[in-house]
């Protein structure tokens, strides 16, 4: 399992103050020491948290690759192409969101999506999308060329009941499994946290996590290397 840390939020507690601290790059580095498989970063459109200078900072003294999260915006695309992490992954952005709410409608952006992803194309830069457990959003996103498919956890993980529990596992199963079948990496992630990523696990078709707030939010407690190992026991297969 390739596991990904998310370290928006300590960029999150930076900006509360403006200032320099927590520096995103020693977040960034403990990562690296933890040996987890990349730091992943989401330079929002409204610069909420991840500033540009630390995507460029974590590129030049960290070696671990880095999973750039971003919108379909040319602003964006321009500074992932100047970056070249060695992934990126689309997701749907709205500014007054708190976070990110469902994933990319690849059925509806088709045609502007492909075309905006082409400038991609032999830069050695792997896609994800990031979507929704949905037949047609995981079919279309095959057609669009995309590498890797993140399936949105979210649902799952505001889940309360059992049954919606249950529900929202299986529509991630069966995407996982669609996924894997049609030739496409499926990743997963969004509001998995230290309980909820058990049942996660059980799915062997997932080969990617990304996981931010409920590291990050430990961190306070325990430590950001304490709360990444912890995190990474519970994910290793
Ligand atoms: N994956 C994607 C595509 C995301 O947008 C986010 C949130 O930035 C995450 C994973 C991580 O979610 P969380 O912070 O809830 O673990």
């Amino acid at each position: 399992m390739l596991f990904n840390v998310n370290i928006d939020h300590v960029a999150t507690l930076r900006q509360a103050r403006g200032g320099i601290e927590p520096s995103v790059l020693d977040a960034a580095l403990i990562v690296e020491r933890c040996k987890c498989d990349a730091i992943t970063v989401h330079l929002r459109e409204d610069r909420r948290h991840i500033q540009d200078e630390d995507l460029f900072t974590i590129k030049k003294n960290v070696n671990i690759p880095i999973n750039l999260e971003m919108a379909l915006s040319e602003e964006i695309i321009e500074i992932a192409l100047k970056l070249k992490p060695q992934q990126i992954t689309i997701v749907p952005e709205r500014r007054e969101e708190l976070t990110t709410e469902g994933g990319f409608d690849i059925l509806k952006y088709f045609d502007k999506a492909t075309s905006m992803l082409s400038v991609f194309k032999g830069t050695g830069i792997s896609l994800s999308l990031f979507i929704d457990p949905d037949v047609d959003q995981i079919t279309a996103s095959k057609s669009a060329g995309v590498d890797i498919i993140e399936i949105h956890t979210g649902e799952y993980s505001n889940s309360s009941t059992t049954d919606t529990i249950n529900f929202e596992l299986d529509r991630i199963r069966k995407g996982a499994i669609l996924g894997k079948e049609i030739g496409l990496q499926v990743a997963a992630g969004h509001g998995l946290n230290y309980t909820n990523i058990a049942s996660i696990m059980n799915i062997s078709e997932i080969e990617e996590l990304n996981i931010g707030h409920s590291i990050i939010s430990r961190s306070i407690f325990v430590g950001l290397e304490q709360a990444i190992l912890e995190m990474k026991k519970l994910v290793e297969v």
